[in-house]
């Protein structure tokens, strides 16, 4: 069954909200991965049926790092021209300040929320972003490859490497030359600081910064688990995946030349898509941990939608929000962009377990999910963040050891915290 937002439907979402008498014409500034804007423009338009308002979207690119700074940028100068931003579930410390406080016009849904997520985007009693989606990646695995030579979704790194390798190896004697082991995100970006802190943190080397706010990153099994890492690239791994983000990965994933894939959900309901030549071939799991004993990890992800305070319709612009984290909507998405819901009752709706049959057994994953260290480090994060990856994508490029790299990040972290964080 195809779930569809009608103007009756959008209307009762905004019931009880009164409606601004004068239309207005708001944008909205949103990340162009997947399907996501397609998505955005189909509930635009029926946001602007049932309201009279106009809202243009501005289009950014994928890259979380590359939206992050250009929307430093806009916020510091009072872009008026932005008047919904699509956030980052990071960002919330560091751009709180640029943000009207949303407290007052959730208040009659926020207890519909996971509560931890609210608590992710609420800085100093104000609720800067309402939640629109959750994110925890998932080992995307191929069925047919798999079965075919008899294994099992790995449990640990070292079995899904070697189970790779004897795949990639048999496969393209066989004549499926182009085909790799397995692909991720080894970009210098804020992806590679998911997947490096995934590796790390199933691997018991700790999560950069604890949440006391302890430098923890320099030890030995956190420089094992990259060294791990390095030693796939080359051979499981493409020498390109060091120029990686979710949707190269997702390119070579969805071209049937992967036998592995670290991606967030998004890429389920695409992989599936009817132009996918993985469409049913594929099945998603935890992703691996060091050993049997090690307990798995995913890099706690989502995106929220925080108002401007620079808006000069902040009222049409709260309806909107509120009416893009509404329930029908996060339906739809979760349908469409397999995205996960940040509405725990969304867990157990029956057309979105039927189109994404993954999703009811995700709750328990992001409920466990590690977080990046953003609220320890709070309007420092960003350079915590790109100071790790650089680290770790220097290691995986062969410029110093996993060792020497954390020490030296070690000692510059500890220079960026000085007497606190
Ligand atoms: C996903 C996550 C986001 C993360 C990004 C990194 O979009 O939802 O939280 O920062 O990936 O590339």
């Amino acid at each position: 069954m195809k779930f569809r937002l009608t103007a009756a439907v959008v209307a009762a979402a905004l019931v009880g909200t009164a409606l601004p008498s004068l239309a207005a014409n708001i944008s909205i500034s949103a990340s162009s991965t997947g399907k996501n804007l397609d998505l955005f423009r189909k509930q635009l338009d029926e946001f602007e049926k049932a309201t009279g308002n106009k809202v243009s979207i501005v289009t950014m690119p994928s890259s979380s790092t590359e939206q992050f700074s250009q929307y430093r940028l806009w916020l510091a100068a009072g872009n008026k021209d932005v008047d919904v931003y699509q956030t980052d579930v990071i960002w919330a410390p560091q751009l709180a300040d640029q943000f009207l406080d949303l407290k007052d016009a959730a208040k009659d849904v926020v207890g519909d929320f996971f509560p931890s997520i609210i608590q992710s985007q609420t800085v100093n009693g104000r609720l800067v972003a309402m939640p629109l989606y959750t994110d925890a990646p998932a080992l995307f695995y191929r069925k047919d490859l798999l079965e075919k030579y008899g294994k099992q979704p790995p449990k640990t790194w070292d079995e899904m490497a070697a189970t790779a390798k004897e795949i990639q190896d048999k496969e393209r004697e066989a004549g499926q030359k182009d085909l790799w082991g397995y692909v991720f995100q080894g970009n210098a970006y804020e992806g590679l600081t998911c997947n490096a802190l995934e590796w790390i943190k199933s691997s018991g080397g700790g999560q950069i910064i604890e949440t006391d706010g302890t430098i923890s990153i320099n030890n030995e099994k956190a420089a094992a688990a990259i060294e791990r890492a390095k030693g796939w690239v080359g051979t499981i791994s493409p020498g390109g995946v060091l120029a990686y983000q979710e949707e190269e990965s997702r390119g070579v994933w969805q071209t049937g030349n992967a036998v592995f894939m670290r991606n967030w959900p998004y890429a389920y309901a695409l992989g599936n898509g009817p132009d996918s030549a993985v469409k049913g071939k594929f099945d998603v799991a935890p992703l691996p941990a060091a050993t049997d004993g090690d307990k798995p990890s995913s890099a706690l992800g989502g995106w929220n939608l925080a108002v401007s305070k620079y808006s000069q319709n902040p009222e049409v612009a709260i309806e909107l929000v509120k009416f893009l984290a509404s329930k029908d909507s996060q339906k739809q998405r979760a349908i469409e962009l397999s995205n996960l819901p940040t509405l725990s009752a969304l867990y157990d709706d029956k057309d979105i377990a039927a189109a994404a049959p993954f999703m009811p057994a995700w709750k328990p994953i992001f409920e466990s999910a590690v977080p990046r260290p953003s609220a320890s480090a709070k309007v420092k994060y960003n350079e915590v963040s790109a100071k790790f990856w650089t680290a770790v994508h220097n290691t995986l490029s062969g410029n110093g050891t996993a060792a020497e790299n954390l020490e030296l990040l070690e000692a510059d972290l500890t220079s960026l915290k000085g007497d606190n964080w």
